[in-house]
């Protein structure tokens, strides 16, 4: 079995000090990858060198992941500090963070978090698999002032030592404004839609101006996606002429250029998948043979705009589509 040296594999560094290893394995099966093969995939990732998880409770695969961190444990291959794992509260939870919390640390078997995030910044749910189409009939805009309780209890989850680590998910830049000028604790980081033709420039840069680290999901434009998240005018980053253009010259698939792009722009890909020569090279690309300025710039020119993960489901009865979600005129729809 190839492994890879963690010590090798670059970090990001969080305002705060705390240092997170610059990419990670996914662990959304995307209604297609049973919880028992992200478990194994967990279990073989860390022994090949994967040292960050991305895990959610929504994921509907905690426990089992659990179950294969106990055997990494077990087995004496890694302690509980050398991992970084990540979860996520879920929109349904957002009454009970604190219960959120303690559900995901019971079923992964472990008693903090390296850093927890709100996955989304509205409580508006949807069950597994549901069409495009679905409402949620409870569904509500944006509102700051519940958002605001649930940072409380982020925070405090913090200030405990329970989660080494907070941050949120899906947020755009006039929420997280908003965030900004009422938190006690600024989130260590945002994980965000970001690959080649989805590169987030203005939210990036103002992370960036905010010290606030950027995970990126979806790195490699999650080509395996449910249908229900593909619409028509969707595009396809590995299949872009100049993605195969660099990937002929580095001697590797599209998919790897992704991930040494993510790496060298700063930013935190968690890629997916459970096949160990996939997985391994996601993780090995990041410590050899890096991508020159020239190619750096060129896929930066690929940037398309085109978000893949709309949130249809979230949308609430008088919303007009999924645009309301963004944000993109720089104000919150519904607000
Ligand atoms: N915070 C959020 O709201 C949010 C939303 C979405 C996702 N996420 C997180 O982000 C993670 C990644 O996103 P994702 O799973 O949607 O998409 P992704 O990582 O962009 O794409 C996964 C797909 O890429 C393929 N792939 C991976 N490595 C490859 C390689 N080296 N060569 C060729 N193909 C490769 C996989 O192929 P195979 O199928 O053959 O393995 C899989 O189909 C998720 O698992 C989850 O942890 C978070």
């Amino acid at each position: 079995m190839e492994t890879v040296d963690p010590n090798k594999v670059p970090k990001v560094r969080f305002y705060n000090g705390a240092e997170i290893p610059a990419v990670g394995l996914g662990t959304f099966g995307s209604d297609h990858v049973s919880a028992d093969q992200i478990a194994e995939a967990v279990y073989q990732a860390v022994k090949i060198g994967y040292r960050l998880i991305d895990c959610a409770a929504v994921y509907d695969n905690e426990k089992e992941i659990g179950g294969a961190l106990k055997r990494l444990f077990d087995e004496g291959i890694v302690k509980r500090e050398d991992l970084w794992i990540t979860s996520k509260v879920w929109n349904s939870m957002h009454h009970d963070v604190r219960g959120s919390f303690e559900k995901t640390c019971r079923d992964l078997g472990v008693d903090y978090l390296d850093l927890f995030l709100v996955h989304w910044p509205f409580p508006n749910s949807h069950a597994p698999g549901v069409s495009v189409d679905s409402r949620d009939p409870d569904a509500v805009p944006y509102r700051h002032r519940d958002f605001k309780r649930v940072w409380a209890v982020m925070e405090d989850l913090y200030e405990k030592g329970l989660c080494k680590n907070i941050g949120t998910s899906n947020q755009t830049i006039a929420k997280m404004k908003l965030l900004l000028s009422t938190c006690k604790v600024k989130p260590m980081v945002n994980e965000m839609e970001m690959h080649p033709h989805f590169q987030q420039p203005e939210l990036f840069d103002f992370l960036k101006k905010n010290g606030i680290a950027a995970i990126g999901f979806c790195p490699i434009g999650s080509p395996a996606r449910p249908e229900r998240d593909k619409t028509v005018t969707d595009t396809v980053p590995i299949q872009d002429p100049v993605m195969i253009k660099i990937a002929k010259a580095h001697n590797v698939h599209p998919a790897v250029i992704c991930v040494k792009w993510a790496v060298q722009r700063g930013q935190i890909p968690i890629p997916f998948s459970v096949k160990p020569p996939k997985f391994t090279m996601n993780l090995k690309c990041t410590t050899e043979d890096p991508l020159t300025d020239e190619e750096m710039n060129e896929i930066k020119s690929i940037d398309k705009n085109n978000r893949f993960i709309k949130g249809q489901v979230f949308l609430w009865s008088t919303a007009k589509d999924w645009h309301d979600l963004w944000d993109e005129d720089g104000t919150i729809a519904g607000w």
